[in-house]
């Protein structure tokens, strides 16, 4: 993976990143932008996919009045902190596909202060590399331009597709630990702004 192939680091910050401003970012393959309206309906069928939330918080899925919810919560995260979660977009046929972004853990007092990464695509785009391409946007963003020193990632113990996404950016295991709502196995993962390479 990488610039040529899967272009995980061809990454376009698209818009001066300023207060006030909406930030844009392009990758080889996917658009990261802030949320509209029209995400509603696509991104709860993704929070309505068992199988995508079943290592996310006690694994229970999200209907359309819970993605609105979320989806405001998100943006008044991103007007209160200028930084937050994106909606991730597929650059050739312009469909929304999940989400990418920063975010505080705050269900996860034991790690603050801290941000961390997180991910999360649908089921039909799994598998090509689009995890990765925004996860290595993601840390840039986080800290070329909010300037963050350290980021974590948090994965459920046996969820290995994500947790291979924090080995690819070359995160280094943290700790193990347990989720105090769900009792669930997690493991934590961290990088810092020295240590952020663009993934090969
Ligand atoms: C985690 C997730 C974002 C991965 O997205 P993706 O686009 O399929 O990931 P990538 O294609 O970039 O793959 C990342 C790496 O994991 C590997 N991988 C992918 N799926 C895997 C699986 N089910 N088991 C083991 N490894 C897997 C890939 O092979 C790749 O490694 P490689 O490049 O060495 O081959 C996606 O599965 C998802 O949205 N899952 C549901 C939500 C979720 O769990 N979010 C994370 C919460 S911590």
């Amino acid at each position: 993976m990488g610039g040529a192939g899967r272009g995980g680091s061809d990454v376009r910050l698209l818009m001066t990143y300023k207060d006030g401003e909406r930030p844009v970012i392009e990758t080889s393959r996917l658009t990261l932008r802030r949320w509209t309206e029209d995400d509603v309906v696509p991104l709860s069928r993704v929070n309505g996919d068992p199988a995508v939330m079943r290592w996310i918080g006690d694994g229970s899925v999200r209907d359309e009045e819970q993605t609105r919810a979320g989806i405001r919560a998100m943006e008044e995260r991103w007007e209160a902190t200028g930084s937050g979660i994106f909606a991730l977009q597929e650059r050739a046929t312009g469909r929304l596909i999940g989400l990418a972004g920063l975010w505080t853990p705050d269900f996860l007092p034991e790690l603050l202060p801290c941000v961390e990464a997180v991910w999360r695509l649908g089921r039909s785009s799994w598998g090509r590399g689009f995890g990765t391409e925004a996860a290595e946007a993601v840390m840039r963003f986080g800290f070329q331009q909010c300037g963050l020193d350290r980021i974590v990632g948090i994965v459920q113990k046996g969820n290995d597709a994500s947790e291979n996404i924090m080995k690819k950016l070359g995160m280094r295991r943290e700790r193990d630990t347990t989720d105090p709502a769900t009792g669930r196995a997690l493991r934590v993962y961290e990088l810092t702004r020295a240590e952020c390479r663009p993934v090969d």
